[in-house]
């Protein structure tokens, strides 16, 4: 059960209308790497968690708190275009004569056209005002955008790389807007996305020191089953040999289970090219040989 409470997580105030930031914003909501992203896939992760309660309760808290994340960064987005009262009253009195969105946005002037131009235009046309589900090029957010497979080292993992894009991007227009009410809460965001990597990988090494889960990832697959030859080996397969001096190429591996090998000219383990053989004709496919005139 979800129940909404009247408040929002932090503050969402921006000190003035920018719509043409409200549409550069919209890639933090609906982004692959946006909020509805975290949100959506922590909840599944959360929801399909048969693993220890801590876990799936911890999935369930940080799910919850994305909703709110969402919220907050909808808010910011109507927010950022909204129509000072005084503009409003200019528009009424017939001071613009712009249409609709020239005067919400304050009249019909060259300014106004140039914002008008570079603004989204569904926020004026499809969603009044207002924040849309989609990305700063209005894209959808889509569900290829999260995992939520089940095996929580291997979502978890996912759930790092989503905390670190999510903070990259937020830091990304921290720089594009000096609004102290966007940086404001930009500044609530990015401590969270801190919070939130730091979660995952302590997360990570929760799973592995309950003996729950381990690399390589799915850890109860019979390891014997794999090609125990190569699975250590860092196989250079471009000029130059400087990727042998990295630690993937050296040492131990990271799972204590092997030791990393350089392979400086790896061979092709299955030298013969072979064919294809043809498909069924009604398939249409492009045969072997030139057809007899027989045959047409
Ligand atoms: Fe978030």
């Amino acid at each position: 059960m979800f129940r909404h409470v009247k408040q929002y997580q932090y503050h969402a105030k921006p000190e003035k209308a920018d719509p043409i930031f409200a549409k550069q914003m919209q890639e933090l909501i609906g982004g692959q790497w946006g909020e509805m992203s975290v949100m959506i896939g922590y909840l599944f992760q959360g929801w399909n968690c048969r693993g220890p309660a801590k876990y799936k309760d911890m999935l369930m808290d940080t799910a919850t708190e994305e909703i709110g994340h969402v919220e907050m960064l909808a808010t910011m987005v109507a927010r950022l275009l909204e129509t000072s009262p005084v503009e409003a009253e200019e528009a009424a009195n017939g001071a613009s004569d712009g249409g609709i969105v020239a005067s919400v946005l304050g009249g019909g002037d060259t300014q106004s056209a140039i914002i008008n131009a570079a603004m989204n235009p569904q926020h004026a046309v499809v969603s009044g005002m207002g924040a849309t589900p989609r990305d700063s090029m209005g894209n959808p957010w889509n569900t290829g955008y999260i995992v939520a497979s089940g095996n929580l080292l291997a979502d978890m993992r996912f759930n790092v790389t989503a905390e670190s894009q999510g903070r990259l991007q937020v830091a990304r227009l921290y720089q594009l807007t000096e609004d102290p009410g966007v940086r404001d809460m930009f500044s609530f965001l990015l401590a969270r996305d801190t919070m939130h990597q730091n979660q995952w990988l302590a997360a990570i090494e929760e799973l592995e020191a309950d003996g729950l889960e381990d690399t390589p990832v799915p850890s109860n697959f019979p390891q014997e089953r794999e090609m125990s030859g190569v699975a250590y080996q860092f196989m250079n397969f471009s000029e130059g040999e400087e990727s042998a001096e990295g630690r993937w190429a050296n040492g131990p591996s990271k799972d204590g289970k092997g030791k990393f090998e350089y392979v400086a000219s790896p061979e092709a383990l299955a030298p013969e090219f072979g064919e294809l053989s043809e498909v069924d004709p009604r398939l249409y496919g492009t045969p072997k040989q030139p057809k007899s005139p027989a045959s047409s």
